[in-house]
């Protein structure tokens, strides 16, 4: 347990190529934080119980594939190398603080919820803020502002948040006290759990840090819920990466998950078997979310529709996998607002906990959705769309896709969620996309394509 206690150990997405040769907006607001007394703490160490645990948890399971051990992630000297650059967590507390986190988690409707929002620095974790903000639930963001991409678009997220009375505490899932603190002071009637190490091909670098945040930052938060008083519901993101080897199309919620195909994967599965063992034992409510390709403003430079736009303003050559037989890699892309709004459908369906004084008194609810769109579009079709909103031509580079976490295919079957959540996607791709680039320009203003911004007058379209 010492390890979930242990300071943040996100790591740092590394592109192949440099892809964030990006021209930030002058005029943009100065962030108040920048100023901030909060401190930044160098690089901490890996600890050595976060390797054991590693070890533990994922050493000898698959007997038969004794492949990479020249290249074993697993090596403590490459751990360390790998290790984080967080944010620092340790100045919360005290009256002024208290008042601003009591203030951003007020309810200012009838029947309102008061919710906790992890991951709110991130891109998802915004947008869900924001919807749940404007129809006048409460909102306390917490997020750690690692460095896994560049820090400065989570920290405009939390000045775009700022702006609208969210407050985002800075500090890890893995507090175990800040966590008590925040369920002191106020009594969250929900979590929105979407604070989590993403990316698939990264897990490869970093493993240490999928452990960090996706399972013992997911049991530091579940303890906290299961104690608190009263006990909130818990709506928490997983991912359409568990459906894993899986070939049967569309993906249903009954079908196999226990073939993950990447170390994320594996955590966001490990997810939802925690979830079970928490709704089981404390009588927790507890809703998971399979999310399918999410995209949109303010999205995640990781992703290849945004690397993509980047690489293309930039003229740089773009990497296209294709599978072994030559079969296109296709997504089911899913729009931002279709999220948020299966998301939203999630908490107001969401039935309380049952447990009081960390005791269960009843069975709980515990739910799994996938939230896509249904439409699966190949990565091509994806390109050709971007060249025609970029006005540019690609200079496409096509390769077999290398064997690491990712899968070939992906495709939700929504009927569950379009039953019981209301969850009704309506944004295709070229719609989304046509938002995305609109923001991107607005938001890195590119040299060269300020003809493309002539028709943007919507601004922080969140
Ligand atoms: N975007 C997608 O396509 C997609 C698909 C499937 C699942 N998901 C899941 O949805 C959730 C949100 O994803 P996103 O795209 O917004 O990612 P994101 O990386 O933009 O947001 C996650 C946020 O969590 C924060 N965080 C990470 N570890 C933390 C920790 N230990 N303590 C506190 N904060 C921490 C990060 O700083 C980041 O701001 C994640 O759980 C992700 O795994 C996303
Ligand atoms: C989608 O899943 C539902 C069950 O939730 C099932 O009845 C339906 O046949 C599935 N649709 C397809 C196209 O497989």
């Amino acid at each position: 347990m010492d390890a979930m206690i242990s300071p943040s150990t996100p790591g740092k997405f590394k592109p192949e190529k440099p892809h964030h040769h990006l021209h930030h907006h002058h005029h943009r607001p100065l962030f108040r934080l920048q100023h901030s007394p909060l401190f930044k703490c160098g690089l901490i160490v890996v600890c050595a119980s976060v390797v054991v645990v590693l070890l533990l948890c994922l050493a000898p399971s698959h007997p038969s594939s004794s492949s990479s051990s020249s290249s074993s992630p697993f090596a403590a000297s490459r751990i360390e190398r790998r290790s984080l650059s967080a944010s620092s967590s340790s100045s919360w507390g005290g009256a002024e603080w208290e008042k601003r986190v009591r203030y951003s988690a007020r309810i200012r409707r009838v029947g309102g919820f008061s919710v906790l929002v992890t991951g709110a620095g991130g891109f998802v974790g915004t947008h869900v803020s924001a919807a749940l903000k404007r129809r006048g639930d409460g909102v306390l963001g917490l997020d750690c502002f690692n460095d896994y991409y560049e820090p400065s678009l989570k920290r405009a997220r939390q000045a775009l948040l700022d702006r609208i009375g969210v407050f985002v505490v800075e500090g890890d899932i893995n507090d175990g006290p800040l966590l008590r603190k925040l369920f002191d002071v106020v009594p969250f009637t929900h979590v929105m759990h979407l604070a989590a190490q993403a990316g698939v091909r990264y897990a490869m670098k970093n493993p240490a840090s999928y452990v960090h945040s996706n399972i013992a930052g997911l049991v530091t938060l579940l303890e906290a819920c299961k104690s608190a008083d009263p006990q909130p519901a818990v709506v928490w993101a997983s991912s359409s990466s568990v459906y894993g080897l899986n070939t049967k199309v569309p993906f249903s919620e009954f079908h196999r998950t226990d073939r993950p195909a990447s170390l994320y994967a594996a955590t966001k599965k490990a997810g939802e078997e925690i979830a079970h063992t928490y709704n089981h034992i404390y009588g927790l409510s507890i809703t998971g979310l399979r999310f399918f390709t999410v995209y949109g403003p303010w999205g995640r430079p990781d992703m290849a529709y945004f690397f993509f736009t980047n690489d293309l303003l930039n003229g740089k050559p773009i990497t296209i996998f294709e599978g072994p037989k030559g079969e296109s890699v296709a997504r089911d892309f899913t729009y931002i607002d279709d999220i948020v709004q299966g998301c939203i459908g999630a908490l107001d369906t969401a039935k309380k906990s049952t447990g009081t004084g960390g005791k269960k008194r009843g069975p709980a609810q515990l739910r799994v959705y996938n939230l896509g769109n249904t439409s699966p579009v190949p990565v091509t079709e994806l390109v050709t769309i971007l060249e025609r909103l970029l006005k540019v031509k690609a200079n496409k580079k096509v390769v077999k896709m290398p064997a690491n976490g990712d899968v070939q295919f992906t495709h939700a079957n929504i009927s569950l969620a379009q039953r019981e959540l209301g969850y009704h996607p309506t944004t295709d791709l070229k719609t989304g996309l046509k938002r995305f680039v609109r923001w991107y320009i607005e938001y890195y203003n590119p040299p060269g394509v300020a003809s493309l911004t002539k028709k943007s007058a919507r601004s922080n379209s969140s």
